[in-house]
């Protein structure tokens, strides 16, 4: 390990976070009794422009009146770049109570952007004398944002979590699609020519790189990976893998734009039975192992280390924070 420790963003469920439009009143009180992890009422893109005044009225209502159980409740408030935004931030940190875990930020394209909100809900806290400090989720988003990620990534104490928000990330680089997330056909390459001259296909994962970047920004700085949307919440399947290639890469959590996606996301960033088993009797073997002073054995035929341990606890970790909760 390097000798520079990195503080952990407060241990939070993130397998998955439901998007609810705060114009959209009607869907809080199921979003709060759903099964998601963290719900975010959103002010920003879901959101007309006539109806933002409005929805920020909804949303701070409703950070008091709805029971949210043990759900992380965040707020999505509009861009930097937009006169909503300051009022969002005002507005909710002083009408709303404590109820109130996260602000997200959405198209977050430079470490100053955090800096400046950072500012602002320091000051609301204090003259308000709010006892919860805020923490923010912030989306990677921008061509902008994922040049300067690493800096964005470190900005303030309040980060808890990055999200890849693969929509307007589609837009910001001009990549070539127009659906929210998923794989894309053109994105392949052709094999060459077998015996019988056949050529196939091998789609490509076209958002590797950027979810792969934000993983390391993520954890370099003791934070949270969280995949964004997939649009065709008919698709079921194409969800899980999208979740299931994050979760590999290692997000702990994807967005649910409708309701039928918190159970996917549930199901594929909890680790299984099986695995957790396997992690266990890994931990097991490695301490039998070095109690007979050996450093590495072998376990069913394949070599276990001291890396195989932490690797183990990770997935036990999670597995005991999934029976515990949200705190
Ligand atoms: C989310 O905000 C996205 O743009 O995908
Ligand atoms: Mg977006």
């Amino acid at each position: 390990m390097s000798f520079k420790t990195v503080p952990l963003a407060p241990d939070r469920l993130n397998r998955s976070e439901l998007a609810v439009p705060g114009s959209n009143t009607r869907l809080f009180e199921k979003a709060a009794k759903s099964a998601a992890d963290v719900v975010f009422l959103d002010l920003e893109d879901a959101v007309a422009p006539d109806d933002k005044p409005q929805a920020r009225k909804n949303v701070i209502a409703a950070i008091g009146d709805v029971d949210w159980g043990q759900k992380a409740l965040a707020v999505r408030i509009n861009g930097l770049d937009t006169h909503f935004m300051y009022r969002d931030v005002v507005d909710v940190m002083e009408q709303a109570g404590e109820r109130l875990d996260l602000i997200m930020i959405p198209k977050v394209g430079t470490a100053a952007d955090v800096y400046a909100l950072d500012m602002l809900c320091t000051q609301i806290e204090a003259a308000e004398g709010r006892k919860k400090r805020v923490g923010f989720e912030l989306i990677i988003e921008t061509a902008l944002g994922m040049q300067n990620i690493h800096e964005i990534a470190a900005a303030s104490p309040r980060n808890e979590s990055l999200h890849f928000g693969v929509a307007d990330y589609a837009a910001s680089t001009r990549a070539r699609t127009t659906s929210i997330g998923g794989a894309n056909p053109s994105y392949a390459v052709l094999t060459d020519a077998d015996d019988n001259g056949r050529r196939d296909s091998h789609w490509g994962d076209m958002w590797h790189y950027a979810i792969s970047r934000m993983v390391v920004a993520a954890r370099a700085n003791g934070l949270r990976a969280v995949d964004g949307p997939f649009g065709n919440f008919s698709d079921a399947d194409g969800y899980k893998a999208a979740a299931a290639r994050a979760a590999v890469l290692g997000c702990e959590g994807k967005w649910a734009i409708h309701p039928s996606q918190i159970a996917l996301g549930n199901e594929v960033f909890s680790p299984s039975d099986k695995d957790v088993a396997q992690a266990r009797r890994i931990i097991a073997a490695m301490k039998e192992a070095e109690a007979q002073g050996k450093g590495a054995v072998s376990l069913d035929g394949r070599l276990i280390d001291y890396a195989s341990i932490r690797q183990a606890e990770v997935l036990v970790k999670k597995a005991e924070q999934i029976a515990a909760g949200n705190p």
